[in-house]
């Protein structure tokens, strides 16, 4: 997902749209004088409260349109097996510039999702009139928010991430490869220690045995594993390694090399596994606290119904 296809979609459609109303509701707001003053109830109250609700709908609707076209390519694919006498490249040209529009109209769903849903902070906030209390009604408002702030971080995540991720990985492809690579580095060094003495040894098979990768929540999303066995196998080595005969030293720096090399990239997988978890995190919080916030918001419409 890149800056200049979801943020300026369109040559910054939503952005525009999202503005001008923003703006209009903010003067109206500023030159409506109600005899109760500004409240939920009063004729804009319920016209921001109105509109606020119908631009929660199609956010929420993102979330179907977000499942359509997968659902939509099944189908199509299996109408298509039942034609064979149909020609397959021309088939899979027509699949392929199919899913490549609804990519496209995905991403437009997406930026006016972006913007419209910030615009919901200013709509809604005049709506109350900023009348708030310990009731339903202010809950559906900080239900709101938080889903807001959760999408921003999101967005934010969505278009940071994947360069940092490229930008960590150095050149090795995928994650599995780093994963191979620092095996393939605690083997190397495992045969390297074997002849030193029994501290060194035990210190390269330590770090062996006991780094982890990933772990639970917390580690993941810091990139954290204290005291890693790695790092401090490479501080002990810097240590034992000054008590050696000056025969051995050539070797014990190749062995130092190595575990220095995959401290890097022990480094590298846990940044890695720290930004996909930070991509998607948020998600557990945005998708059902909007649930939860939809819940709220039809408590609140029929408590007023109810108490009118
Ligand atoms: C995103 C949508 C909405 C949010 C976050 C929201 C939130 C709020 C909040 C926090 C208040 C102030 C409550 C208080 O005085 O303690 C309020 C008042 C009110 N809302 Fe909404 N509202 C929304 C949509 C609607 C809709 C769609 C309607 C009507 C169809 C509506 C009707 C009212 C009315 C009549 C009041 C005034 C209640 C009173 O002061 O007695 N709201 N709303
Ligand atoms: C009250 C306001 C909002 C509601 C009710 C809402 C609701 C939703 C829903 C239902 C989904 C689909 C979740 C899924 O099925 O995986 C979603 C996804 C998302 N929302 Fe919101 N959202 C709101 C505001 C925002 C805001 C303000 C932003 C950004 C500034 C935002 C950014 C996102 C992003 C980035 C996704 C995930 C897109 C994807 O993975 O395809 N949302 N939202």
């Amino acid at each position: 997902m890149q800056r200049n296809t979801l943020l300026e979609y369109r040559n910054y459609r939503y952005f525009k749209i999202a503005s001008l109303l923003t703006i209009s509701a903010v003067l109206a707001y500023l030159f409506d004088q109600p005899a109760m003053g500004a409240y939920g109830g009063s004729w804009l109250g319920y016209l921001f409260g109105i509109l606020s609700a119908l631009i929660v709908v199609v956010l929420t609707l993102y979330g179907v349109r977000k499942r359509l076209p997968s659902i939509r390519t099944e189908r199509r694919n299996s109408l298509n097996a039942s034609s064979p006498q149909q020609d397959v490249p021309d088939r899979r040209k027509r699949q392929a510039s199919w899913l490549r529009h609804h990519g496209a109209t995905l991403q437009g769903w997406l930026s006016a999702h972006t913007y419209m849903g910030i615009a919901l902070i200013v709509l809604a906030t005049l709506h109350t009139g900023f009348q708030f209390g310990w009731n339903v009604h202010t809950l559906a408002y900080a239900l709101m928010m938080v889903v807001i702030i959760s999408g921003c971080y999101g967005i934010y995540a969505y278009l940071r991430m994947p360069r940092l991720m490229t930008a960590n990985m150095g050149g090795i492809n995928t994650f599995n490869a780093l994963l191979l690579e620092i095996d393939d580095l605690d083997k190397q060094a495992s045969v390297k220690s074997l002849q030193f003495s029994d501290d060194i040894c035990a210190v390269v098979r330590k770090a062996r045995q006991e780094t982890l990768i990933g772990g639970n929540f917390f580690r993941q999303l810091t990139a954290c594993q204290r005291n890693c066995p790695t790092a401090k196998a490479v501080q002990q080595l810097r240590l034992l390694g000054k008590s050696l005969k000056y025969d051995q030293l050539k070797s014990f720096d190749d062995l130092f090399l190595i575990m220095a090399h995959k401290e890097t990239l022990v480094r590298r997988a846990r940044l890695d596994v720290m930004y996909r978890a930070r991509l998607e995190f948020w998600l557990y919080l945005h998708a059902p606290l909007s649930i939860a916030f939809l819940t709220a918001l039809i408590a609140h419409i029929v408590a007023i119904f109810f108490y009118w």
